[in-house]
Order: structure tokens, then sequence, then C-alpha cells
């Protein structure tokens, strides 16, 4: 299976910005040796899910409902994604936990609902700050990959992906520090176990928080890094390609 590239625009870009961005990508990212992804907000969807039609680039979306339609204002469906051509859903981002207030009985919905419409759920899964100073990194883990995959059934390895994002080393965390490759490639190898178990597949476990063009390497050298899932960094183009030509 091959590596993934996943850029996390987040609320970054004016629409204007993100398709000047999206073409640059487009034209230019031909034959890296990962799989890339481009993650822009919902609105500009439309408007860079035609550049992206016949490149080398796949689109995906930041996050997804839990159902198909219904009444649910503010709410984007799975269906209507998809019909923009989106392939990869981003679902359970530790800001939507912060900010939205997000459960592990909501985020394990979206994952159902995404799957139902063939999207890729990107399930981002990380450990606070005093999780990990108490040394509970792995049982916050365990428990979170239980009760948002609780459930949930893929037909192949390619079906679904997990992120490891220990919240503590996101940019946007005014404490932000980076993990070492080699810790999070210890991490990444027991969240591969348990969902193993839960699934009954190897799925790929991308890593995401503060990569850069100075760190992308050490981490894509890890045996249980299969990707990287990159905010602050892929907006900026040449630092973006640079990691997708790695
Ligand atoms: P960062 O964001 O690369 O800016 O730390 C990663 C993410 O939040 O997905």
């Amino acid at each position: 299976m091959k590596n993934m590239i996943m850029a996390n625009w987040k609320m970054q870009l004016s629409i204007k910005d993100g398709l000047v961005l999206a073409k640059q990508i487009a034209k230019q990212i031909k034959n890296s040796k990962s799989e890339v992804v481009i993650c822009p907000d919902y609105a500009s969807l439309p408007f860079i899910g035609p550049v992206l039609k016949k490149s080398f680039v796949a689109l995906g979306a930041q996050d997804s409902a839990v159902t198909e339609y219904g009444a649910y204002t503010g709410e984007v469906s799975p269906v209507n994604l998809k019909s923009l051509g989106v392939s990869y859903v981003i679902i359970g981002h530790s800001e939507r936990r912060e900010h939205l207030h997000e459960n592990s009985a909501i985020i394990n919905a979206k994952i159902k609902a995404a799957l139902g419409q063939k999207l890729i759920p990107i399930l981002c899964i990380g450990e606070k700050l005093t999780e990990r100073n108490n040394g509970e990194t792995k049982k916050y883990l365990s428990s979170e990959l239980r009760r948002a995959l609780k459930g949930v059934k893929i037909s192949n390895s390619n079906s679904l992906i997990i992120a490891y994002e220990p919240i503590w080393a996101i940019s946007t965390n005014r404490s932000a520090k980076p993990i070492l490759a080699e810790e999070a490639d210890e991490v990444q190898s027991f969240i591969k176990q348990r969902a193993f178990k839960i699934l009954k597949k190897t799925v790929r476990i991308l890593y995401g928080g503060s990569v850069n063009i100075r760190n992308a390497e050490g981490f894509l050298a890890q045996q249980n890094i299969n990707g990287l899932l990159i905010g602050a960094a892929s907006l900026n183009f040449k630092d973006f390609s640079f990691i997708c030509s790695i």
C-alpha cells in the first residue's frame, strides 16, 4: 500500500486563495511516490473538485454528517460530498472534538454514514498532554478506538484510514512541540494492532501534528507511519510539494 500525504487546510483560506493553491498542486504534483489528497473547507469543494478532476491529486472533506439526509441544519450530507467528487473524509479531528464537542458516538455514526457512501474515513485520534503526562496514552487511544469503531465493518484494508495526532503536538496548540518519529512509530504500532483486533484488517495509520519540511522524512521512514496529515505546512506550496516528493 502506498503512503498518503493529506493536506488539512482547516478554515485557513479564502475560496480564491484555495483555488490558486489547488491549481498549483494539480499542475505540479504529478508523480509523487505517495497518494496525495487535499481537504479544503466545504464551501471551496465545488470549485476545487473540477480543478483536481484529471490530476494525480484526490479530494477530501474535513467532516461529514451522521446520516445521509434529514433535519440537520448546517450539516453536509456524505451523499452530496460524494457527488462533488470527494473520496476521503476526515472524521473526529481534535479541533471538532474540542470546539464542537463531538464525542465518540457522533464520530462512530459519521464513520458509518461515510462508509455507506463509499467515502474513505480518516479517523483522527490523539491524546491530550495530561493523558500523556499521566502515562495513559495507550489506555486512552485504545478506548477511543473501541468506541469510534464500534460495529464498523470494512470490506478491505483501503476502506478506512486512521490518523494519529497527539493533540499537544498540533501546531494550533500553543504549547505544541514535535513528537519524536520513533515515539510516534511506537504508538502507531500499538494503534495498528488494536485497530486490527476490531476491524480484522490492517489499515494505514497516518501521523499528524507539526509536520514540516524538516521532520517529514523522519516520520515517513518509520515502519508504522503510512503517511502524513498536514495542517500549517500544507498551506505553503513549496513546503507541501517538497513533502510530497519524499
Ligand atoms: P498541523 O495540523 O500540521 O498544523 O500541526 C495538523 C492537523 O491538525 O491535522
